[in-house]
């Protein structure tokens, strides 16, 4: 989430207060001997002092000391020790320092408990511990306990725990910001907090485990701007009272467990919005017309609820958005309702998922700073408009999974959009021919490319040797005819080949057994990862990380390749996966096909493969998916290795194989030596978990609707 500059002006302000206030301070007398020997006690509560002893010198006037300031009074006001490499703990003793108003401890590696005496002292103004290990609860106060004036509380990125305190705030009538996100507390919201503090302003408690509702009390905080609780196990709906908090700018309960309709006459209220992430929810019913008074919205997030019904056209209005994520709801209509030319400043839209009808609005491409565009899996139909070219910025188009026509169309418009990055355009244009001319030569940054699942005619197309930064291709699922280019190795980035269930024909040729990418054995830096900071993944985190690692695949699979599978297959070192089951191979499993040591998954299934299999696989020992059934092989099945680990199905329809696992046993001279076996079988199990973890990573991946859940 994006916040305005405005957020940080509480903690900014002050320090600039002491700033001028120090710079009035005239050296004569230093600060007190109690005040040395609480902060000398801080000091050995460390186990590590960032080389703070060094100018921590009990001789000194510890106004001089490193990250320590003074008042007017030469009383310690200040102790500022960010990102020190601190480690071990935080001492009682800092609570001790009478005028003490500043402690920023942030970003160290601070352990134990934060000392009770810091959040409930009499002096402190502003209390920052974020980023350390600090565990333990944040204990409740004595409800005798006169007002604090602690303004800016900030606790979070540790790892407290226990109930969120809900008494405390009572006493903290001059509370301005509160963040204990990235924590692991459990309870609830607490109800008041703005009854004793008028001026609560933010309010962060993502990243928790509260559960129960969102407190109507917070309704009375008159001058909240934010208020974020997203990423925690929240329930019901929202309170009427909420939309009394007219200042907000900024709401999140992203990834929680609401539901209800989002109320037209109560979300009018909340004119101050800047960002609205409700993101991962489970809220149903329309989008409220009203939504188009909030006129300075520039996030808007709903995507994983259950909205329906078209988008209301008064949207037009919000003429500020920057982004708009409604993937995955139940919408529908047609997108033309919404005049996009409105929004000049629109970088991202994600309509992923939905039932949109009609065709693309030509309004769209008035967007001039659209970078990422996801239209995918919806009803829309029609050719692309020309106009698409405007979008000079476009580098992520997904159209995938509509009823889109004429690829020669829109493959001569796109190539236009320079800066066009990734391009998924699968499951269209069902049963058009592959283009073939010559006269597409644009996307020169194209990286990903899918046109998969089109049932295309034709043959592969020559013009993609001219993408010369293309990592992934994807053209399964067509019936394209013909052999494998021998341009295929000039594409010198290609690490990710899918062209299986096609109809291409004659044998593997060896250029395939050239590409750069998979000959490597060291992994070189995959994807451009600008493309995926397009916020189009930064919520789905692990979703994003996967890509990063995305693995080296080769399918050829379920195509009608002949002739043998070449012996230069061994040079393939760095392939993840090879999949060549269901074609008319023929001849012997090459031996080189050893060294093939990074497989995860290896299927020769369903051909017509001779002779013996390679006893040296079994060295394989990440190969974790293996199928060599349905084939002609002969002799001993290897033993060892990852072998003990694969189903006789693995195996079936050989009839000449034999081994300890299948019915038809080998000679007893075959049988492995049990010693060295049983030694090294622990070291076998725990690479085989974690290849399986890799694996199933890739089977994912495998399949073509899941892959475009990622990628679509
Ligand atoms: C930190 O506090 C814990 C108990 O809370 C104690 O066991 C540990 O020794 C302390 N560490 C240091 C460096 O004082
Ligand atoms: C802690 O939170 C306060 C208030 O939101 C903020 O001003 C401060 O910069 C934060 N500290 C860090 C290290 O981010
Ligand atoms: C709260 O702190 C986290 C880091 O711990 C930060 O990412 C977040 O932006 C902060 N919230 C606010 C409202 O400043
Ligand atoms: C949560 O805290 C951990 C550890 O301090 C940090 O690495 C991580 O970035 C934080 N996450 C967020 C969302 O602030
Ligand atoms: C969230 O709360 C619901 C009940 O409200 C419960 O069924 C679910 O297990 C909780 N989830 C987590 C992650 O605690
Ligand atoms: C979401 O809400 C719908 C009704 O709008 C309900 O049928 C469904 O069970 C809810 N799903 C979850 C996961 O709570
Ligand atoms: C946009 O706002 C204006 C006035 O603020 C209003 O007249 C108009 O009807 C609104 N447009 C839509 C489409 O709601
Ligand atoms: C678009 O963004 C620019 C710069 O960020 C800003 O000055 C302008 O007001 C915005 N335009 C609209 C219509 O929101
Ligand atoms: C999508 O809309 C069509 C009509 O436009 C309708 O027949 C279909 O049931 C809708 N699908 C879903 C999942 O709502
Ligand atoms: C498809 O697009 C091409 C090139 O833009 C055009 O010449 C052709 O007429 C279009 N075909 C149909 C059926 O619209
Ligand atoms: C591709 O092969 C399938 C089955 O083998 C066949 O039905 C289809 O007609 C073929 N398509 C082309 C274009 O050759
Ligand atoms: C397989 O590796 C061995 C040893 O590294 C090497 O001698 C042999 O030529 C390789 N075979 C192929 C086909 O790469």
């Amino acid at each position: 989430m994006k916040h305005s500059k405005k957020e940080k002006s509480p903690m900014a302000s002050l320090r600039l207060a002491f700033v001028l206030l120090i710079s009035l301070v005239s050296p004569t007398s230093s600060c007190t001997q109690q005040e040395k020997i609480c902060l000398l006690r801080f000091l050995a509560g460390l186990s590590q002092d960032g080389g703070l002893a060094a100018s921590w010198r009990d001789g000194e006037d510890c106004c001089e000391w490193e990250g320590v300031t003074c008042g007017t009074d030469r009383a310690v006001a200040g102790v500022s020790l960010a990102s020190k490499s601190l480690e071990g703990n935080i001492s009682e003793s800092l609570g001790s320092l009478d005028g003490l108003k500043l402690l920023d401890l942030s970003h160290n590696s601070l352990s134990g408990c934060l000392p009770r005496g810091l959040v409930s002292s009499p002096s402190i103004v502003v209390l920052d511990v974020s980023f350390n290990r600090l565990s333990g609860a944040l204990h409740e106060l004595p409800s005798s306990t006169p007002p604090r004036p602690l303004q800016v509380l900030n606790i979070s990125s540790n790892s407290f725990t226990g109930m969120f305190p809900s008494t405390i705030w009572e006493s903290m009538e001059n509370l301005i910001a509160l963040n204990g996100s990235n924590n692991s507390f459990t309870g609830q919201i607490p109800t008041h907090f703005c009854n004793g503090s008028p001026s609560f302003a933010v309010l962060d408690l993502s990243y928790n485990k509260l559960r129960g509702s969102i407190p109507r009390g917070l309704g009375d905080c008159s001058v909240l701007r934010v208020l974020n609780a997203g990423y925690n196990n929240l329930s019901g709906t929202l309170p009427d009272e909420l939309f009394r908090a007219t200042s907000l700018e900024h709401l999140s309960f992203r990834n929680n467990e609401l539901h209800g309709v989002l109320d037209g006459a109560h979300i009018i209220n909340l004119g101050n919005l800047v960002t609205l992430n409700l993101g991962r929810n489970n809220f149903s019913g329309k989008l409220p017309d009203s939504i188009g008074q909030l006129k300075r919205m520039e996030e808007l997030y709903f995507d994983r609820n259950n909205m329906s019904g078209d988008l209301p056209s008064a949207l037009s209005n919000c003429t500020n958005l920057i982004t708009v994520d409604f993937k995955s709801n139940k919408f529908s209509g047609e997108l033309n309702k919404v005049d996009f030319s409105n929004f000049p400043n629109l970088t991202t839209l994600d309509l992923l998922y939905n039932n949109f009808t009609g065709t693309i609005p030509e309004s769209i491409y008035s967007c001039s700073k659209l970078i990422a565009l996801r239209l995918s899996a919806n009803n829309l139909h029609g050719q692309l408009s020309p106009k698409i070219g405007d979008s000079k910025h476009l580098a992520f188009l997904s159209l995938a999974f509509n009823s889109f026509v004429n690829i020669t169309n829109a493959l001569h418009i796109l190539q236009n959009c320079r800066q066009l990055t990734i391009l998924l355009i699968g499951d269209n244009f069902m049963a058009e021919l592959m283009p073939e001319d010559d006269i597409i030569d644009g996307f020169q940054n194209l990286q990903v490319l899918d046109i998969g699942g089109c049932q295309l005619l034709g043959n592969m197309p020559f013009w993609i040797s001219k993408l010369p930064n293309l990592q992934i291709l994807n053209l399964a699922n067509n019936q394209l005819t013909g052999s494998i280019p021998a341009w295929i190795k000039t594409l010198s980035n290609l690490f990710y080949l899918d062209i299986s269930n096609n109809n291409l024909t004659e044998g593997i040729p060896t250029t395939l057994m050239d590409m750069p990418m998979l000959k490597l054995e060291k992994t070189k830096a995959h994807l451009d990862p600008r493309v995926f900071k397009l916020t189009i993944y930064t919520a789905l985190s692990r979703q994003y990380r996967r890509l990063n690692a995305f693995p080296k695949v080769l399918d050829l699979s379920n195509n009608k390749f002949t002739g043998e599978i070449p012996w230069e297959i061994g040079q393939l070192k760095s392939l993840r996966s090879l999949n060549l089951s269901s074609n008319d191979l023929t001849g012997q499993l090459p031996q080189s096909i050893c060294n093939l040591t990074s497989l995860l998954a290896l299927d020769l299934s369903n051909n017509n493969l001779m002779g013996p299999i390679p006893s040296g696989l079994n060295s394989l020992h990440s190969l974790s998916a293996f199928n060599i059934s349905k084939n002609d092989l002969e002799g001993p099945i290897p033993s060892g290795g990852q072998f003990n680990t694969f189903e006789t199905s693995s195996f079936d329809g050989n009839a000449r194989l034999c081994g300890s696992m299948l019915i038809q046993k080998c000679d007893s001279t075959e049988a492995p030596p049990a010693t060295t076996m049983s030694k090294q079988r622990t070291g076998y199990k725990v690479a085989f978990m974690i290849a399986f973890s890799a694996f199933f990573v890739i089977g994912v991946l495998y399949d073509q609707v899941v892959l475009s859940k990622y990628f679509g």
